[in-house]
């Protein structure tokens, strides 16, 4: 496995696999990668030949206040753990090689669908992610780019992105890969201490709950979202940020449930935010 710095690099390499006929899938991750992360790069190896992966802390979607400095990171595991599931290259650019000093001006803006949700906790957080993500397609010319359920706003935006921009490659999301206990993986779950790792348990425990509510019928929204409200109220150490019951795609709010629908979560588990979601057939 290669691990690429530079640009430059990069495309050097993108070109010599497109001339042996490889077709690339790009994993786009911010590194201190769990098995959430691995398991999308067995889903780019089940279509492409060669798995590159992205690991940059993209300050460009981290507001101010936020956790950019403190965001865990350890490159050397994470080539180790990258190798061993498959991947041929890392891309892992230094914050001046991907914005230069002397001015960056240029972003990527999708509207609309990032205005609720994380976007409304969250202002430029998507403008931050849609404009690296471009970035990175555009250096690594993926034919495929994975990304996981887990941040299921991200998923649709990027979705939206590639659709209305015609940018020529496939996206694919995964499924969101937890714990044994129903933790969805994160790797914002370091901050967590003992206490609070139970008390993040409320958040996967009443999705579980609205999921067996909606498979017996239930299609209010508003019942469902107090189900899960009084769930969390219950956890004191945890503090909602926002519960939503969208379309899938739209990411628009739903009253009746019909159709794909999305039942998203932000929660504060101390200081720590923690999202979650689950997608249900109404
Ligand atoms: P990061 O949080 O590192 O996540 C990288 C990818 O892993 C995302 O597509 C995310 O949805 C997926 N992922 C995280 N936890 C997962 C889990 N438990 N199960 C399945 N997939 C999981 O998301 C980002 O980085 C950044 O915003 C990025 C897209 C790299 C742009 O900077």
């Amino acid at each position: 496995m290669e691990v690429i710095k530079g640009i430059s690099r990069m495309r050097e390499f993108v070109r010599e696999q497109q001339m042996a006929g490889k077709r690339i899938g790009l994993i786009p991750t911010m590194g201190y990668l769990h098995a959430g992360h691995l398991s999308l790069v067995r889903e780019a190896l089940s279509t492409c030949q060669v798995a590159v992966m992205s690991i940059f802390v993209n300050p460009l979607q981290f507001g101010a206040g936020e956790d950019l400095d403190a965001y865990p990171r350890d490159l050397t595991r994470d080539c180790e753990l990258a190798e061993k599931a498959g991947v041929a290259a890392i891309f892992a650019p230094a914050v001046a090689e991907m914005y230069p000093g002397g001015g960056y001006f240029s972003y990527v803006d999708v509207e609309n669908i990032t205005e609720g949700l994380c976007g409304g906790a969250r202002p430029g957080h998507f403008r931050g992610v849609t404009t690296v993500v471009t970035k990175l397609f555009n250096i690594v010319q993926p034919e495929v780019a994975v990304f996981g359920q887990k941040d299921a706003q991200q998923a649709a935006v990027i979705q939206r992105m590639v659709r209305d921009l015609n940018m020529p490659l496939q996206i694919v999301v995964a499924p969101i890969v937890r714990e044994a206990d129903g933790l969805a993986l994160s790797s914002r779950n370091v901050y967590l201490n003992p206490n609070e790792r139970e008390a993040a348990l409320v958040l996967s425990r009443s999705l579980k709950m609205v999921q067996e509510m909606v498979a017996n019928g239930e299609r209010n929204a508003g019942v469902l979202r107090k189900t899960i409200e009084n769930q969390i109220n219950k956890e004191p150490l945890a503090r909602i940020d926002y519960i939503e019951i969208v379309g899938s795609e739209d990411l628009k709010p739903v009253e009746i449930l019909k159709g794909q629908v999305l039942i998203a979560l932000a929660v504060y588990i101390g200081k720590t935010r923690l999202i979650d979601n689950q997608i249900v057939e109404g």
